[in-house]
């Protein structure tokens, strides 16, 4: 056996075989997936993330049969959409255990807005799984967490389960005509969805000038080099006075700017243009776009958020588990606040914590947590294994 010794792996396991053709860290995806005619990368279809609380005391041992069990996926499944992408990520409630909450670069969640009153949830773990094929998702929860013994052809010798319980589970999908299947969910109105809208509210989200680059979310330096925070909130949507009410160009107005028509929209390519108007529309228009206050937050002209967020029908309710990327959790409050508007608030009566305010009059945030995503080679038991 090879020691890597510390920060360099888990004690008493070989380097893990599989490296050479996996990204160091594990939110490294955009190069492995396909992407649409401008260049965006398209999400996988179906996203399952299983929360965790660890059954045992954190000891090298653990680290070993945790990492073992991750090695099981890479052996089974290649890192692509029509195999599986996977990240372990740690939550607030394994840094308290182990007394590192106040070294680790996440913290608790918070209420982020007034209007929202969010069950603030703390785990010890996440298990984040992709795949275009979503009997992979339930053949790999059934061999981590059940008693399936082999996936894929590859024997399954040791299991997530044997120091974990799955606490919760939120599932979901992206992609053009999947919310179309599953509009039977309360909050969108019968026959709103066309078999080409790849989100409830009809439009496309993830254009590469969008999003942070993987590079710019993760940590420089210090023991979490090479990793990232991961944000995860449910948002469910009341989407009916949103497709019953509104025409096309309100449904862009609300989602972009008012100065964009849905023709812009059609045109976008790799990127959504950016006026910095926002205060401009509040007075003249009384109404003001989701995306004019987001990309507020952007630093350089950069995203500073990368999102990986899906739709989900979870509980019955149309909805999305916006799970986010960002190198500090400030970056996500920051440009939750943007979304917020607050800074709005006198520039025009119409204009309300929800009313003629993006999205927010249509959707509710219900829970919020936080996690850190280690890189691959510390994804076990981090800032403790192989420092005992
Ligand atoms: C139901 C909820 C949401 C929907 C349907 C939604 C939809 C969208 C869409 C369609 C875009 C345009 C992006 C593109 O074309 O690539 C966008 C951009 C963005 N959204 Fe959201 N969004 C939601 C919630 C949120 C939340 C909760 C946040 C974070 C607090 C957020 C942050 C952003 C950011 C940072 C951008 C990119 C801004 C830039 O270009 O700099 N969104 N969103």
């Amino acid at each position: 056996m090879l020691d890597p010794g510390p920060g360099e792996g888990v004690p008493g396991l070989a380097a893990n075989p599989h490296a050479d053709a996996l990204p160091e860290t594990q939110f490294g995806h955009n190069e492995f997936l396909p992407t649409d005619s401008a260049g965006n990368p398209l999400a996988p279809q179906y996203h399952r993330v299983l929360l965790l609380s660890l059954d045992v005391a954190p000891s090298n041992e653990a680290a070993r049969a945790v990492e073992r069990s991750m090695r099981t996926l890479e052996a089974a499944f290649e890192w692509a959409p029509d195999g599986l992408l996977h990240m372990l990520a740690w939550g607030t409630d394994y840094f308290e255990r182990i007394g590192e909450l106040e070294r680790a670069p996440i913290e608790r969640p918070e209420v982020l807005s007034r209007t929202d009153d969010p069950d603030l949830l703390s785990f010890d773990a996440a298990l984040v799984l992709e795949s275009d094929t979503p009997s992979h998702l339930t053949a790999v929860e059934n061999a981590l967490f059940g008693d399936r013994d082999e996936l894929n052809g590859e024997p399954v010798e040791v299991r997530l389960g044997d120091a974990f319980s799955v606490s919760a589970r939120r599932t979901g999908f992206m992609g053009e005509g999947l919310p179309r299947e599953h509009a039977h969910a309360e909050g969108i109105p019968t026959g709103a969805l066309s078999a080409e809208d790849p989100m409830f509210t009809g439009f496309f989200s993830g254009r590469k000038g969008t999003q942070a680059s993987e590079d710019r979310v993760a940590i420089r330096d210090g023991p979490f080099a090479g990793g990232t925070t991961m944000h995860l909130s449910h948002l469910t949507e009341d989407l009916d006075r949103w497709w019953n009410d509104f025409d096309v160009p309100d449904r862009v107005a609300h989602m972009f700017a008012s100065d964009v028509s849905p023709e812009d929209v059609t045109d976008f390519a790799g990127t959504v243009p950016f006026d910095d108007a926002v205060r401009e529309h509040a007075q003249e228009e009384g109404r003001v776009g989701h995306h004019e206050k987001v990309a507020r937050a952007r630093e350089d002209g950069e995203p500073v958020v990368l999102r990986r967020d899906f739709n989900t029908v979870d509980g019955g309710q149309a909805g999305v588990h916006f799970l986010a990327l960002q190198r500090d959790l400030a970056d996500f409050r920051k440009t939750r606040k943007a979304m917020n508007g607050w800074y709005l608030r006198d520039e025009h009566p119409a204009i309300t914590d929800r009313k003629n305010n993006g999205l927010l009059a249509f959707i509710t945030v219900q829970s919020r947590a936080n996690f850190y995503v280690p890189p691959r080679k510390a994804r076990s038991f981090p800032l403790f294994a192989g420092e005992n």
